[in-house]
């Protein structure tokens, strides 16, 4: 049998308000829900999930990041605002990159709002990029990254 894929969530600058913070942007749903849904999809697409991280500072993101190198094969990370002009993040997930995959996530849809959320400085380090599907972007994210970790050790 395939060993369980290994995932790190991280959750950026902000995401710790879930729940209060904009609702009408980013739902109802808290932090710990996420979580919760996270850690329940999980296992159903044979993932394992090592640890889930919020944190509003840069390097904390940035040494969760190279910590992944030794516990886990997939990031799914949702930068927050982080997304739209952390270059040092950006340079942490290459760094770890291709033993650690990254799929970048938003609750919003990006794209579909100010300009300046339109611009990820971090999405051409990821393995792709889901936006707009609120809690379910995460779940996503674990999807996909099971895709890309299988691919990667069919090869
Ligand atoms: C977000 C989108 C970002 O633009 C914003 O700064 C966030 C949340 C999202 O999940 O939709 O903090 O990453």
């Amino acid at each position: 049998m395939e060993s369980p894929i290994r995932v790190l969530v991280l959750h950026g600058a902000n995401l710790n308000l879930l729940g209060t913070r904009e609702p009408g942007v980013y739902g109802s749903q808290t932090l710990a829900d996420i979580n919760a849904a996270i850690r329940a999809h999980a296992p159903t697409v044979g993932v394992t999930i090592v640890d889930c991280i919020q944190s509003n500072h840069e390097g904390v993101l940035i040494d969760a990041i190279h910590s992944a190198r030794d516990t886990a094969d997939a990031i799914v990370f949702n930068p927050g605002a982080f997304t739209h002009y952390s270059h040092a993040i950006a340079d942490a997930v290459r760094a770890v990159s291709p033993a650690v995959v990254t799929i970048e996530v938003h609750l919003s849809n990006v794209h579909a709002r100010e300009e300046f959320r339109r611009v990820s400085v971090i999405a051409s380090a990821c393995a792709g990029q889901i936006a707009g599907f609120g809690a379910t972007s995460y779940l996503l994210g674990v999807s996909a990254a099971v895709s890309v970790v299988q691919a990667s050790r069919s090869r």
